[in-house]
C-alpha cells in the first residue's frame, strides 16, 4: 500500500519549518523531542479512550503544537504561555490549513489554550493534551518524581500500564 499525504502532513509541513527556524540547537532539539512526544502520546491516548483516527489526528497536531511559540521565542514557563501558545498556533499555522474544519480548529486551539490548567479536568479533548504532555515530561525521566507523583501521572499511566 502506498503512503498517504494526509491532512497531518499538511500541519507538519507548516509545522516542520518553524522548528528547523530556530537557531538555538538545544531549543530546536527540545522542540522536536517534546512536541512530537507529547503530539505521538495524544494520538495514543485518543485511541485508547476510544476516539477516532480522525480525533487522534487532531490530538497529535495540537500535541505538536502546544508549546511551539515557547521553543521559538525561549519565553519563561508560565501558566500564560499556554493562551500565547495558542494564538500563535492559530496565527502561524491554524489559519492558513485548509483540510481541516473549523469545529476541528476549534479543538485544536482549545487543547492548546488549556493545556496548562493541570489541576482541573476539562473537555475530554483537552484533557488528553494534557495528559500527553505529562507523560512526556514524565518518561524522558521515570526516576524523576516531580511529574511521577502527580494524581494525574498515576492516573494516566494505570491507565495505559
Ligand atoms: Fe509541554
Amino acid at each position: 500500500m502506498e503512503r498517504q499525504y494526509t491532512r497531518l502532513d499538511e500541519a507538519r509541513n507548516l509545522i516542520d519549518p518553524i522548528i528547523m527556524s530556530i537557531d538555538d540547537e538545544e531549543a530546536k532539539r527540545g522542540a522536536y523531542v517534546h512536541l512530537y512526544g507529547v503530539g505521538l502520546m495524544a494520538s495514543l491516548l485518543a485511541l485508547k479512550r476510544g476516539y477516532s483516527r480522525e480525533i487522534a489526528e487532531l490530538a497529535e497536531v495540537a500535541g505538536m503544537l502546544h508549546d511551539l511559540l515557547t521553543y521559538v521565542d525561549r519565553a519563561e514557563d508560565t501558566d500564560d504561555h499556554a493562551h500565547k501558545c495558542a494564538d500563535y498556533a492559530r496565527t502561524h499555522v491554524l489559519d492558513h490549513l485548509v483540510q481541516f474544519s473549523d469545529e476541528d480548529l476549534e479543538m485544536i486551539y482549545s487543547g492548546i489554550y488549556h493545556h496548562s490548567d493541570k489541576r482541573v479536568k476539562g473537555h475530554w479533548f483537552d484533557e488528553i493534551i494534557k495528559d500527553a504532555d505529562a507523560v512526556q515530561h514524565t518518561l524522558r525521566n521515570p526516576m524523576e518524581d516531580y511529574f511521577f507523583q502527580t494524581p494525574r501521572i498515576q492516573q494516566v499511566l494505570n491507565e495505559l500500564i
